[in-house]
């Protein structure tokens, strides 16, 4: 049976291990992978822009000996030019996965119910897993380890805050969440992320003060306060999130050893200030960096030849 990426919450605290332990091996020993997808193809279906996701995709395709080809907006209008089970059923026939960037995350599951291939799901409107793979391994890289730790989101609770909502509760790191009113995480994550928080022996609260969230955390995590696809909310939201900034004065408050983390883009000013993300306990290229590696795990173990 074909294996997708759609959710974190889809996969075991040992099947994630199995990812971080890989992307270890292949972070260290990049050479003895470059045959690993040698004359398999994917396609990133894009329907928002990306620097990180569509570059470290086909960069890694390409060092693992496949190939990944971009579809734009203009080349797939997806849902427009052609209904999502007719590109699934056609891109089937010429490729080995694909990488969907779109909006409602309904559309990576109809994707993934038509397709005959792995789907991967490289952003919906409700989540970011590959971002918080690199995220946790990041922060497992950094610190040596997950369990206990206490990794603080302050923000909007957005697809980021929920997939890292789901890692952190698998692999029994503490969850500290806080948001404006009105711009909390979906309530069905937070239930599902509690439930194997309950499982894993850690623990999520949800807060609306940014200074409780961040108390002791051993990692701070921002993100944008409009989204792709908000574009038009962002003045009113500029407002709304004021005082829901990663910034020299929150991070005090947080371990001195503490992490400061943004999946990027980041809105230098707005959601983080200069002082925390030039700051010597930023690590977000390192973060950055590290969706490489991750997604290259991930491609092997969903489309290689011994998954
Ligand atoms: N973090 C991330 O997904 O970046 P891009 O939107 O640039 O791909
Ligand atoms: N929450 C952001 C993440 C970008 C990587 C967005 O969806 O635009």
């Amino acid at each position: 049976m074909k294996k997708d990426l759609i959710a974190i919450k889809d996969l075991t605290a040992p099947e994630i291990e199995d990812i971080l332990t890989l992307t270890d091996r292949l972070k260290s020993d990049s050479a003895s992978f470059n045959q690993a997808l040698k004359g398999k193809t994917i396609a990133l279906v894009f329907q928002k822009p990306s620097n990180r996701t569509r570059v470290s995709f086909e960069v890694g395709m390409y060092q693992l000996g496949g190939l990944a080809l971009y579809l734009g907006p203009n080349e797939i209008n997806l849902g427009v030019r052609e209904s999502i089970h007719d590109v699934a059923k056609t891109l089937s026939r010429y490729v080995n996965g694909i990488v969907l960037r779109t909006f409602e995350h309904q559309n990576v599951l109809e994707m993934a119910r038509h397709a005959g291939i792995p789907i991967i799901n490289g952003l919906s409107d409700l989540l970011h897993p590959c971002q918080a793979l690199a995220d946790i391994y990041t922060v497992k890289e950094k610190l040596g380890s997950l369990k206990g730790r206490k990794l603080a989101y302050i923000g909007d609770g957005n697809n980021v805050c929920h997939s890292l909502l789901y890692a952190c509760g698998k692999m029994g790191m503490d969850v500290g969440v806080a948001s404006p009113k009105g711009y909390e995480c979906n309530p069905s994550v937070v239930k599902e992320a509690k439930s194997f928080a309950k499982v894993s022996g850690s623990s999520v609260f949800m807060s609306s003060k940014p200074e409780e969230a961040a108390k002791d955390a051993d990692v701070l995590y921002t993100d944008v306060w409009a989204s792709m696809g908000q574009e038009k909310e962002a003045k009113k939201r500029a407002k709304v999130f004021k005082g829901f900034q990663v910034n020299k004065k929150l991070a005090s408050l947080a371990k001195p050893h503490c992490l400061i983390m943004h999946c990027l883009p980041a809105h230098r000013g707005q959601e983080i200030s200069d002082d925390a993300i030039d700051s010597k306990n930023s690590v977000v290229f390192d973060e950055a960096e590290n969706r490489l590696h991750v997604q290259k795990a991930i491609l092997i173990k969903l489309l290689g030849e011994n998954k």
